[in-house]
């Protein structure tokens, strides 16, 4: 048995989804446990796209049992719909290979629209969050006034609850932000719907894990967002509500810490970010450009255009750290075919000073001149490759200064976004 936990080193959009999918062949769950449908997870299976939200990214895989842990945020209307998508695709979406956890908390349209009304009042300093409604409903949750998933079958609680949030919302929403309140029966009704609907789905997945591991079962946990995004560790206040970084499975997903084996980084071989925020090695030029439409960087939740830059590798040793990470995945390494040189940030100059590590202090991390290195590029399209030996020189090169500069080997090398287009260089599931 071995338990291994996918996160993202960057600002999101590593490829995540694709990795897990990759990876879900050998494990016997999948389990989400922080996020909600902010993300935006992709996966291609034969030339054909599915992309996930909320449902774990080891659903094309029949037999597999997927797991939505309490750390994520549910809106039941993206679950429900992203549910219906699957099955007109023939994916089977039943409680047989889906639970939702009881304690996971609801996002309601309240949360939505104090989100987006919140954006519109900030107007250029906004964050440029997803807009679904993800912090609001955190921020519910630390308050201890969020509605949870097992809410939705207790008629009386969810009333009593949705009033007095509604209330407050709607004081929020009209005095200080300026926007449209909202109505309670419509909503009340709506979530008592989803609710019937959801109730098959609902189970405490917890004991669920627990159960699956004393039978020996390999679980696969998937993080949304990244660790750049992390609400304790990432680039605040320019960041997502949750924690993204690998410790928040065992409070996402209530399992212990003895119970993670492997770790896995996901590092794309560039670097984009969506939203706002400082980037150190963003290019704002043709060779941005070519990142950008070679990777097709654009946002799979929101559609927005990414932005794109070299690789930083001060901030995935930083990941490495903070999520303990066991291997390395690297994505993309396909879309820099053409690029010479490359280059790969590994320190920061700031100041006067050098620092290897990114300040806290946001001004500061603003002022950050990344130092680069220089190192040769290749001609060769890399989409066919399944073995590190096929790997032109130069590719081998800049794979492995990353591996030497962060003291951790690769797992897996992704050179397209289909499922078969890998190099498997460990099997993550086989303890070492
Ligand atoms: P996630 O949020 O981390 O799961 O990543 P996204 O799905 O939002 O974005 C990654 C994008 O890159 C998706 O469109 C994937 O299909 C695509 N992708 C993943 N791995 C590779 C790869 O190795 N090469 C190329 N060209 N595309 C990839
Ligand atoms: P995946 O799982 C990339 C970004 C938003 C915004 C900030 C806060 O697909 O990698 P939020 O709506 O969470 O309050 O927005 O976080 N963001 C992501 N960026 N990939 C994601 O998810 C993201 N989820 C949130 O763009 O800058
Ligand atoms: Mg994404």
């Amino acid at each position: 048995m071995a338990n291994v936990v996918i996160v993202g080193t960057q600002w999101g959009d590593e490829g995540k989804g694709k990795v897990v999918d990759c990876l879900a062949a050998e494990a016997d769950m999948v389990v989400r446990f922080q996020g909600g449908n902010n993300a935006g997870h992709t996966l291609v299976v034969k030339g054909c796209k599915t992309i996930c939200h909320l449902i774990p990214s080891g659903i094309l895989h029949r037999e597999k049992k997927c797991l939505i842990g309490n750390g994520v945020v549910i809106d039941p209307e993206v679950l429900l719909e992203e549910m219906e998508t699957l099955r007109q695709k023939g994916v089977e979406v039943a409680p047989q290979n889906l639970s939702l956890s009881e304690r996971a908390h609801l996002i309601m349209p309240y949360h939505k629209a104090v989100d987006m009304a919140r954006e519109e009042a900030k107007g250029k300093d906004k964050l440029g969050t997803t807009g679904r409604g993800i912090g609001p409903c955190y921020e519910d949750k630390v308050a201890r006034t969020g509605i949870r998933v097992v809410d939705l079958l207790e008629p009386d609680t969810l009333r009593k609850k949705m009033k007095t949030n509604l209330e407050e919302k709607n004081f929020i929403l009209t005095r200080w932000l300026k926007a449209e309140p909202l109505e309670f029966k419509p909503i009340y009704e709506r979530y008592l719907a989803f609710g019937r609907i959801l109730e098959p789905f609902i189970t405490d997945v917890s004991l669920e894990l627990e159960e699956a591991m004393c039978r020996g079962k390999k679980i696969l946990f998937e993080g949304a967002q990244a660790t750049q995004l992390d609400i304790d560790h990432g680039t605040y206040p320019y960041v997502t509500s949750s924690n993204p970084i690998s410790g928040a499975v065992c409070t996402g997903a209530g399992i212990g810490p003895d119970k993670i084996h492997h770790v896995i980084g996901i590092v794309k071989a560039y670097t984009t970010r969506v939203g706002a925020g400082p980037f150190p090695t963003e290019l704002d030029d043709e060779i941005g450009n070519y990142m950008q439409e070679r990777g097709a960087e654009f946002g799979a939740t929101t559609g927005r255009r990414r932005r794109c830059g070299w690789l930083d590798l001060t901030i995935i040793k930083d990941s490495a750290r903070l999520n303990g990470l066991t291997s390395l995945s690297l994505t993309k390494l396909d879309v820099l075919t053409g690029l010479d040189p490359l280059k790969i940030a590994v320190a920061y100059e700031v100041d006067g000073k050098r620092m290897q590590s990114k300040p806290a202090s946001l001004n500061k991390f603003a002022r950050c001149k990344p130092v680069y290195i220089d190192l040769p590029g290749w001609k060769e399209d890399l989409s066919s490759v399944r073995a590190w030996d096929h790997l032109p020189e130069a590719a081998k090169t800049y794979l492995k200064t990353i591996e030497e500069f962060v003291h951790i080997p690769f797992s897996l090398i992704s050179v397209g976004p289909g499922r078969e287009e890998s190099i498997i260089l460990q099997d993550p599931f086989g303890l070492s």
